[in-house]
């Protein structure tokens, strides 16, 4: 049989060798899009395989996490999207649970059999195979059958990650998309490349696009709806303004060129002008409008369960679920939405200290933890946040509002046991400093190392865990590491 990834073709044998000698498994995975497409991949693999399995979600791989889990019953673990950077602890635990890790962070210095991770085979992690394309080359290795329709799942989770630029996805990501669209569950295309083109009504859709700025357009409600207008076209029905998908082919090339030529005309520059179209994934097999049908659109919704307590509800999404699941989605979705708008909203008016070498914010309680890292991500883009230098951001586990309306109205699930004196730290910075040697994963577990914490991720984007207070000396020892990175 022909594999997606051929350098991880022995890898991922290993791992569903493995997984096939196991009575049964605990699938263990992230709480964010890749982890959850990460684990409905690889829980639909053991399904179709005849392997019993139970799945839990955790926020961090900790010690108490990897400790709860060797606890089970199960003899055999399977991590999907962690496990790599968690690696040294894992195999503490090795007698008490055998480890299967399908990860693409950075791994720790240690050594098992069954380790599917592009970054052991030269493969970036960051950008060319996410969690869920690692759990995909082992559901592929697992065979009965073949599996190709998952790539689906996985080319949501790659892009839930922020691993597609404008121009799609690469690398081992771009063989995984074509067995999607061999296998008529995908489709690649060339749009415009603004978030929310199956669900937005189309003033909000140009309003809220940020990744290129177009004066009189961007962050301008009317300036959106009189441009539009402008156009002799009929965008509404019913009274009401008619979303991207609605637009016959004709009238969305009359669009985008309008939007194309006054952007031209406001100063954009020309290569930013060309990032306004880019490549664009379907799921085919989705219905037309709803936000499952667009990758970037589905990853936002998983993240808005998974990072609110409920994994559950997104995994069963993932799985199919179109009824009370979908609906529960969307209602988080909605809460999600209005957190990272709120979130943008605080760091817009706050704003950032700069220093030499990083900017920050502290948002306390104010944003909740699990999403303070795609706001930091977000304002990179925004006015007042240079794209100089990383950005970090911290926030702390405690009262918030927004979390416990989630909640409350999410029904959580419990469980959430956040210390405490512990804050969060999230980092982003952009691929022009990471080609200039800017990496957030040591960034991030070394400052974090050097008061009491632990950290790690990507290149790109990071994150930490430190004693509650260690702010500054934390800022200080991040500046002194990026320092010598960039150096
Ligand atoms: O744990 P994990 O790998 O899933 O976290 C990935 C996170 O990193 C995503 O939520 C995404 O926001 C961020 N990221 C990013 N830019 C990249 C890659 C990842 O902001 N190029
Ligand atoms: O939530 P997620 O990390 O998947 O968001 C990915 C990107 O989609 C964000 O960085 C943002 O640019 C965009 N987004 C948005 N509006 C939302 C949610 C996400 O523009 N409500
Ligand atoms: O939480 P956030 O979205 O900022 O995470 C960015 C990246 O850093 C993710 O890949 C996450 O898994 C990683 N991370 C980590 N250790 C932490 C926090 C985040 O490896 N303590
Ligand atoms: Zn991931």
């Amino acid at each position: 049989m022909d594999v997606p990834v051929p350098e991880l073709a022995d890898r991922a044998a290993a791992c569903a060798d493995r997984l096939r000698a196991a009575d049964s498994v605990l699938l263990a995975s992230h709480i964010d899009a890749d982890g959850l497409t990460s684990a409905a991949v690889a829980a639909t693999a053991l399904e179709r395989a005849g392997i019993p399995f139970d799945v839990v979600f955790e926020k961090q791989l900790d010690e108490a996490a990897i400790r709860s889990i060797a606890a089970t019953e199960h003899e055999t673990a399977l991590f999907t999207d962690f496990g790599s950077g968690q690696l040294d602890v894992v195999v503490e635990y090795a007698d008490a649970v055998t480890p299967v890790v399908a990860d693409h962070h950075q791994p720790a210095d240690a050594a098992i059999e069954c380790h599917c991770n592009p970054l052991l085979e030269g493969i970036n992690g960051a950008s060319e195979l996410s969690g869920a394309g690692a759990a995909y080359c082992v559901a592929r290795a697992l065979g009965g059958v073949d599996n190709r329709d998952l790539a689906a799942l996985t080319v949501v989770g790659a892009v839930g990650d922020m691993q597609a630029g404008v121009d799609g996805l690469t690398g081992a990501n771009e063989a995984i998309v074509a067995e999607g669209v061999e296998a008529g569950v995908l489709q690649a295309g060339t749009d415009l490349a603004m978030y929310g083109r199956q669900t937005r009504p189309l003033p909000k859709l140009l309003e809220y696009a940020n990744d290129v700025r177009i004066p009189g357009i961007s962050g301008d409600e009317s300036g959106a709806v009189r441009f539009l207008a402008s156009l002799d076209l009929d965008l509404r029905a019913d009274g009401e303004w008619k979303r991207w998908v609605d637009l016959t082919d004709d009238e969305r090339r009359t669009v985008a060129s309008a939007l194309l030529k006054r952007a031209v005309a406001s100063g954009v520059p020309a290569d930013r002008v060309n990032d306004l179209i880019g490549t664009t994934y379907t799921l085919t097999a989705e219905a037309e409008g709803t936000e499952l049908r667009d990758v970037s659109e589905f990853s936002t919704l998983l993240n808005a369960t998974a990072r609110y307590d409920r994994a559950d509800v997104g995994l069963a999404v993932c799985l199919g679920d179109r009824g009370a699941a979908l609906d529960r989605a969307r209602t988080l979705l909605r809460n999600h939405r209005k957190n990272l708008s709120e979130g943008l909203e605080l760091v817009k008016s706050e704003g950032v200290r700069v220093e030499e070498h990083v900017q920050w914010f502290d948002a306390g309680t104010r944003i909740r933890e699990t999403i303070v890292g795609i706001v930091a991500g977000m304002a990179l883009g925004v006015d007042g946040v240079r794209r100089d230098r990383p950005i970090i951001a911290f926030a702390s586990a405690g009262p918030r509002s927004t979390g416990r309306r989630a909640e409350a109205d999410g029904g959580d699930d419990g469980g959430d046991d956040d210390g405490d004196g512990e804050v969060k730290v999230s980092s982003r910075g952009s691929h022009t400093l990471v080609r200039r040697g800017l990496d957030l994963s040591t960034v991030m577990r070394e400052a974090a190392r050097a008061v009491g914490g632990d950290g790690g991720g990507h290149d790109v984007a990071a994150g930490a865990t430190i004693p509650a207070g260690e702010q500054a000396a934390f800022i200080d020892a991040a500046d002194d590491v990026v320092a010598t990175q960039l150096k």
